[in-house]
């Protein structure tokens, strides 16, 4: 941990509170506080309840929580299908013809996606998997634009109890290459490219080159999108359309043990090696099947869902694919970025579809602000009831602009606080139930146990504190893949019998939680986590590169930006853009540094440790107090300097 509480205790609380309209709650799902009374009384029997009404199962459970701590097992003994639970179940109760998926191409291409279409897609991409040798316990790697193949490939995954690893587009292949290696995936499932800000991105090039770099990928099925050139490996790579031609068309979902590998999803953590975080089948999906019905108060009738996440992240995989399908309910799937053609675009989406339900993240909010309320003014945005926002905390002026502007005053906001880790929401309003206060995630949802604690561990009741959560709950991860000792180390060891989340947050006179961003050496760039180490290793990997040092300044619209001190080898000289696309070819744009300083040093201990703080106050431009344990000030006060007279890149 590199950074005390300080800063936490200047928060000026947010005094304005909005209850939800009587209308609202006339017509939720919740409006008291009976599922927070049952949870409080009996954790397992409350979450046995969820798995038993939300979740269809094969065979029942013996047990409903084994703890161990810090291993948890859910519904242990019980057998059940994932993909039958998001797709067969709702076809054979009748609703074969209710749309799972409004998708919008970004050049404005459209798809309509029915719940039995989709399920006949996934038996056959089921069985091409099969054909392709992928067998129950294998990983298959997903690398995608946001197209319905991508959910198509996901849940044929689920239907054959492969686990699927889910890269985001727009990492570097370096980045795909080693979670590939790091999951021993066996095929590839990409795009010839999708579509972004008015062109077509490359894939499959980034594909072919992670490929070169591993040595476990057997086959590549390629998605047409794109319609750019591709160069296909014969043998190796099979074209999507054209071997699910001949595919049959019924593959039966085989019960899985509640505890099956569902998926790796890899995240940033402190060191430069992303996490393959495991989440498995029956506690998982119990888990985002209860958060998305009851936070989203979902209703499958007549709601349309809109979450803008991309299946690359957590979001998108819990509140795009696992949870929503689980509920039958009807999306809207865009593909491409808000600001194509217009910056209304994401506006004349909701106005188009009549979404209700609108789900984004602070920083795309943030960006809406900057482009201006004629934006959205130029919508009927009447449909929505509801709009959630997560990914990093919300300040309460976006949080009044999204009330105000998108959500015409009359919407419920849910900031939901989570992590890939979780598996889905854990603190959040309950719409039809909670008073919400703009920028606070208000407190745990029925069925979590959250507490504040100081340094020492000792529980914390008002001010602020270290976020822990105190009680198993059937989505947590079930490890990291290969690495229990990194699992123990970075969750459960600073604080006894707690899981440290890694973020700190403060605690209201009316026990709100407010969450206030990590408290380790991970930053959160537009609701992203990228670890220092990890653009630090990769700016470190250029020849001309002896050290460097990076550090997250805050920034205005992404919340976090990636500020780097780099030091050249001897009397070696390098563009700043040289090292802002080698990062990006390292892991991937979102990684490039905003601003990178040279500096013939680098400000350190004694000891010789790098004084990140420091770097963070110096980016931030802050006064620097006391610099004495410095090895030598006269770096810091040069890098000072420049920081008042170098401008930022965009
Ligand atoms: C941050 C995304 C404040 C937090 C679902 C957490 C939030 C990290 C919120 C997980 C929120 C997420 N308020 N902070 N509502 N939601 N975070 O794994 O720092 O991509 O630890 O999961 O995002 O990011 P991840």
């Amino acid at each position: 941990m590199n950074e005390d509480l300080n800063g936490i205790e200047a928060l000026a609380y947010e005094l304005r509170k909005f209850p939800p309209s009587l209308e609202f709650v006339a017509n939720a799902l919740v409006s008291d506080e009976s599922l927070y009374d049952e949870a409080a009384a009996n954790h397992e029997k409350f979450w046995e309840r969820q798995a038993r009404e939300l979740v269809d199962w094969n065979e029942p459970w013996t047990k409903v929580c084994e703890w161990d701590l810090p291993y948890s097992e859910w519904f242990v003994g019980g057998k059940l299908n994932v993909s039958f639970n998001c797709l067969d179940r709702h076809v054979l109760a009748g609703k074969g013809n209710k749309v799972a998926f409004f998708w919008e191409g970004e050049p404005g291409d459209t798809r309509v996606v029915t719940y039995s279409e989709l399920l006949d897609e996934v038996q056959k991409f089921a069985n091409v998997l099969k054909s392709l040798g992928v067998e129950k316990g294998d990983r298959v790697n997903i690398y995608l634009p946001m197209i319905p193949e991508a959910a198509v490939a996901m849940l044929a995954c689920a239907r054959i109890g492969a686990a699927h690893s889910v890269v985001f587009g727009g990492f570097s292949s370096q980045a795909l290459a080693d979670r590939i290696n790091d999951a021993e995936a066996k095929v590839l499932i990409t795009a010839d490219g999708g579509w972004r800000r008015g062109e077509v991105f490359p894939l499959k090039s980034q594909a072919d080159d992670a490929v070169k770099l591993t040595s476990t990928i057997e086959h590549v099925v390629v998605v047409k999108r794109g319609g750019n050139d591709v160069e296909m490996q014969e043998g190796r790579d099979h074209w999507y359309h054209e071997i699910m031609e001949t595919a049959s068309a019924v593959c039966p979902a085989e019960p899985m043990d509640s505890e099956q590998l569902l998926f790796l999803l890899y995240t940033s953590g402190t060191t430069g090696k992303p996490k393959g975080i495991m989440h498995t089948t029956g506690g998982y999906l119990t888990h985002v099947a209860y958060t998305f019905k009851y936070v989203f108060d979902h209703k499958p009738e007549t709601d349309i869902f809109w979450c803008t996440a991309d299946v690359g992240w957590v979001t998108g995989h819990s509140y795009i694919v696992y949870g929503p399908l689980a509920n039958g309910a009807t999306q809207v799937m865009y593909e491409g970025v808000p600001n194509f053609p217009g910056t209304d675009r994401m506006w004349s989406i909701i106005e188009k579809y009549r979404a209700t339900i609108f789900y984004t993240a602070p920083t795309a909010i943030r960006t809406y602000m900057k482009w201006g309320t004629q934006e959205p003014a130029k919508h009927d945005l009447s449909s929505l009831r509801l709009m959630g926002s997560v990914g990093e905390p919300i300040n309460p002026e976006a949080w009044m602009w999204y009330h105000e502007h998108i959500g015409g005053g009359k919407c419920p906001i849910v900031d939901t606080w989570w992590q890939t880790e979780t598996g889905g929401i854990m603190i959040a309003p309950l719409p039809g139930v909670t008073v919400t206060k703009p920028g606070s995630a208000t407190r745990p949802l029925p069925g979590v146990g959250a507490e504040l604690v100081d340094e020492l561990g000792r529980s914390v009741t008002k001010g602020g504190g270290y976020l822990t959560l105190t009680k198993p709950w059937p989505g947590m991860l079930r490890g990291i893949w290969g690495d229990q000792n990194r699992y123990r180390e970075t969750y459960w060891s600073r604080f006894s019998d707690r899981y440290f989340a890694g973020d700190g947050a403060k605690l209201d006179d009316e026990g709100y939680l407010w969450l206030l961003g990590r408290v380790d050496d991970v930053m959160n760039v537009s609701g992203h986590r990228i670890s220092t180490t990890e653009v630090e290793s990769a700016l470190v990997s250029h020849p001309s590169v002896a050290e460097a040092a990076v550090v997250g300044a805050s920034d205005a619209t992404t919340g976090q930006a990636i500020i780097a001190y780099v030091t050249l080898r001897g009397g070696l000289e390098v563009d700043e853009k040289v090292l802002r696309d080698h990062v990006a070819q390292e892991i991937g744009a979102i990684a490039k540094p905003k601003t990178i300083y040279f500096t013939p040093d680098l400000p350190k201990t004694r000891s010789g440790k790098i004084m990140r703080r420091l770097l963070r106050d110096v980016a931030e431009g802050r006064n620097l107090g006391d610099t004495t344990t410095l090895a030598d000030a006269s770096v810091v006060n040069e890098l000072q300097r420049r920081a008042v007279e170098t401008p930022t890149e965009d």
